[in-house]
């Protein structure tokens, strides 16, 4: 199995089934401590440096948190024009000096393969949170842990499942690395609904086919949606040439409570990273969805931190300590 302890996250191409296990066993263990009955301060002292050069919420946050839970200190940059990157600095320059202030570094940025460029500069490791529409192995592995959640309910696996993937699938880097990472399982059927022009690249489709599942394309809902789960993706807007390029595209596959109640199964789970475009002409995941049960969209959020946390353990290899940290919780908590 890969070791962990002090290796980059780059790609979810770094991970075999075992090692995926491993995250996932892992995260579930974090469990006790983002529901505030235990704290753990395995990490006391450390220092995370969380470099966003793009716009994130979810992301920063919950791997600032993630990093907060075990007990170690965060300290953020945001946006490129308040870093020296504007004035001219490369990655490796910067991962050199950051790393020198840091035990651990996650970074987002818009530019495809930038954090692996930077990842060679850096002396700690360093996680990927998205590099422009190419890879977010974390959001890829929550997104899994939250498959593997939901679908125990049904008595299901990660083996077998049928899957839909749809919206912007050209340039979602979530749906990207969440493909490879269910390549690795065993007899997936997976439909990738989205317009031509928006359909899922060559390239990942390929690794899907090769890897024996079934892949579907379509530009349509109706009749595609009778699944496991459905993956709803955003426009990615600022990935486009043009805003207007963009508003080509918004709207059109609205999925909403009459859509769900006609084409899903019953037991149909509805997954997206998030955020939803929730201005009323985007309309992609309609709030009318909001009280159905099977929506897991902020379940899937929450677990955003226990697997950012199994993440920080295993590069920083203190994944077996976690118990001989534990404190208790002093203030009051619903959660
Ligand atoms: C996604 C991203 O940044 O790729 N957001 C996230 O990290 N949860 C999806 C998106 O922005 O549409």
């Amino acid at each position: 199995m890969m070791t962990f302890q002090g290796s980059h996250i780059l790609s979810v191409s770094q991970f075999d089934r075992e090692a995926i296990a491993k995250i996932l066993q892992i995260s579930a263990s974090m469990a006790p401590y983002a529901a505030r009955q235990k704290r753990c301060h395995v990490l006391d002292g450390a220092i995370l440096s969380n470099l966003f050069f793009e716009p994130s919420t979810r992301t920063r946050v919950s791997f600032g948190t993630a990093f907060n839970l075990l007990g170690g200190f965060v300290r953020e940059t945001v946006g490129v024009e308040n870093s020296s990157l504007s004035k001219g600095e490369s990655l490796y320059d910067t991962a050199q000096v950051i790393s020198g202030y840091s035990d651990v570094i996650a970074m987002r940025h818009p530019k495809m393969h930038s954090v692996a460029e930077f990842a060679q500069g850096s002396n700690v490791p360093v996680i990927n949170g998205g590099d422009g529409a190419n890879e977010h192995p974390t959001q890829a592995l929550l997104d899994l842990f939250t498959i593997q959640s939901e679908m125990m309910h049904f008595g299901k696996g990660l083996d077998g499942l049928n899957i839909v993937l749809m919206g912007d699938l050209k340039h979602g880097r979530t749906v990207h690395s969440l493909s490879r990472l269910l390549s690795l399982y065993n007899d997936i059927t997976i439909t990738m609904v989205a317009p031509d022009a928006l359909q899922m690249p060559d390239s990942v489709i390929s690794i899907l086919t090769d890897a024996g599942h079934k892949v579907i394309l379509s530009d349509k809902m109706a009749g595609n949606l009778a699944c496991d789960v459905i993956y709803q993706t955003r426009i990615q807007q600022e990935r486009f040439a043009s805003k207007d390029e963009a508003e080509l595209y918004r709207g059109h596959f609205s999925l909403n409570r009459e859509v769900y109640q006609k084409y899903c199964r019953e037991n149909t789970v509805i997954m997206h990273p998030l955020p939803r475009d929730s201005r009323p002409e985007a309309n992609e995941l309609d709030t009318d969805l909001n009280d159905l049960q099977n929506l897991a969209i902020f379940r899937q959020a929450q677990n955003g931190v226990l697997v950012r946390m199994a993440l920080f353990a295993l590069t920083l290899g203190v994944e077996e300590q976690l118990t001989q940290y534990e404190k208790s919780v002093n203030w009051y908590t619903n959660k």
